[in-house]
């Protein structure tokens, strides 16, 4: 049976898989159309073609193939062993898998902070393997970065707030953006729109100034722990979906996967040991 049914076997409600502006694909100029229109974004993760669309088929404008992949797939504590072939080979599933949603993956810790080039040479990669635009984390000091990958075709959606692969020098996760730091991330903001971004994430910044700087920035803002009046709200799936049994404060399950998914199993489980599976129906006698 196809994943992308209701759990009925109908086809999803075309109010939930409605594509953005009806588009065959979704690209920058619907992110921007959104922005003026005022239409919220959606945006989540996804590293495999399993999941992929399914997400897709619930109206999600942009996947995301977030670094975030290091912690939920591969189990790493951090981003920062997530290397660009990790990258490549969940970008190339989530693409092969989907057709709508506007893919956007991350330029991995390490492949493209030093030069404009070495960010080219990555960027470059990601986008043969199937991504439509790359997320970068940084500000003013990315800004060069982000105008050389947009003057070769390839669109950048920014990263600014807590950004996961600075985590040593930011000491942990931890809201940015207060005091002194929201004029920093009013510099960074205005740098990575000027250098050409089509959108930037907000993660974990305070409300108050996320709200400021959607109203005052002309490319589309997307928050994760950044309050209610970003153009749009990006999570990570798994937490989305409550497969896991801890997720930050700012996330709201809307599912309870983890749990469903640890009946079915036990249910196998029981099944194969009372040997009630296979049942009848599921062989043929000779
Ligand atoms: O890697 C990721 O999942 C992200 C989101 C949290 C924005 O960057």
């Amino acid at each position: 049976m196809s994943h992308i049914t209701n759990p009925d076997g109908s086809a999803p409600t075309s109010s939930s898989a409605s594509p953005l502006f009806n588009a065959r694909r979704v690209r920058i100029q619907h992110i921007a159309r959104a922005k003026a229109e005022g239409i919220p974004l959606t945006m989540l993760t996804a590293y495999d073609a399993l999941t992929a669309p399914i997400l897709e088929a619930a109206g999600v404008d942009m996947l995301l193939i977030g670094d975030s992949l290091g912690n939920v797939i591969l189990g790493h504590s951090s981003t920062l062993p997530v290397t660009l072939e990790d990258m490549e080979r969940a970008t190339g599933a989530v693409a092969r898998s989907t057709s709508r949603a506007m893919i956007v993956a991350d330029l991995p810790f390490g492949t493209y902070e030093d030069s404009p080039e070495h960010a080219f040479a990555s960027a470059t990669r990601l986008m043969k393997a199937g991504a439509h635009a790359v997320k970068l984390e940084g500000g003013e000091a990315r800004a060069h970065i982000i105008s050389a990958l947009t003057d070769a075709g390839i669109p950048v959606c920014a990263h600014l707030g807590y950004t996961p692969q600075s985590e040593n020098t930011l000491g942990g996760p931890r809201m940015q953006g207060r005091g002194d730091g929201a004029d920093q991330l009013r510099r960074d903001s205005l740098a990575v729109q000027e250098a050409g971004a089509f959108a930037v994430v907000f993660e974990m910044v305070p409300a108050a100034i996320a709200t400021e700087l959607t109203r005052t920035l002309s490319i589309a803002t997307i928050g994760i722990g950044a309050g209610p009046n970003t153009d749009g709200q990006v999570l990570v799936w798994s937490d989305m979906a409550g497969y896991s049994d801890w997720t930050p404060s700012f996330v709201r399950t809307f599912g309870t996967l983890g749990a469903a998914l640890h009946e079915a199993a036990s249910d196998y489980v029981e099944a194969v040991r009372e040997r009630t599976f296979p049942g009848p129906e599921n062989y043929k006698n000779a």
